[in-house]
């Protein structure tokens, strides 16, 4: 089932995530209904927050042909390195605007699956970047919180602009 995406600057993108302890049937639809969602909408990664649910759960897939879904429950990041990356981000949530962000480079994160196994992985390049971007918004952070003020500012008058 596909679901609604919360956008940009609608407060429920600022509250925070719980950590998931039942991982029962209705998680796994959860995190189900959150790649058909982001498959459809063409994203690389959805938070649960950008769903309106407050839980900290994530799906990423970075591939071109859809073939590697993660899918991360209570994740933490580890370690990460000093070494930065800069990408120019996007956001399912914030449509319409890209800029450049700078985050670690390389990091290794904790998580579990759907049944609550423990994992860690270790992360570099595009999906580094993108795991930290859904880790912000389970934080109740958006991308466009880490550039500059005034490039932040022109987006938000501009996104104002197209609510009317
Ligand atoms: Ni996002």
């Amino acid at each position: 089932m596909k679901l609604d995406i919360i956008h940009y600057p609608d407060d429920r993108l600022r509250r925070k995530a719980k950590f998931v302890d039942v991982f029962d049937s209705s998680l796994e639809q959860l995190t189900l209904n959150m790649l058909e969602t982001m498959y459809h909408a063409d994203g690389i990664g959805l938070a649960a927050i950008q769903i309106g649910i407050e839980l900290a759960v994530m799906v990423v897939d970075i591939t071109e042909d859809k073939s590697q879904p993660y899918t991360f429950i209570n994740a933490k990041i580890l370690h990460f390195s000093a070494e930065k990356n800069t990408y120019k981000e996007g956001c399912l949530s914030v449509p319409d605007t890209s800029e450049n962000v700078v985050r670690p480079a390389n990091i290794e994160i904790a998580y579990q699956d759907i049944h609550g196994k423990h994992y860690t992985l270790k992360a570099d390049g595009l999906l580094a970047t993108c795991i930290q971007h859904e880790l912000d918004h389970l934080d109740g952070k958006v991308f466009i919180d880490r550039i500059s003020g005034l490039k932040k500012s022109l987006i938000d008058a501009r996104i104002k602009k197209a609510k009317g």
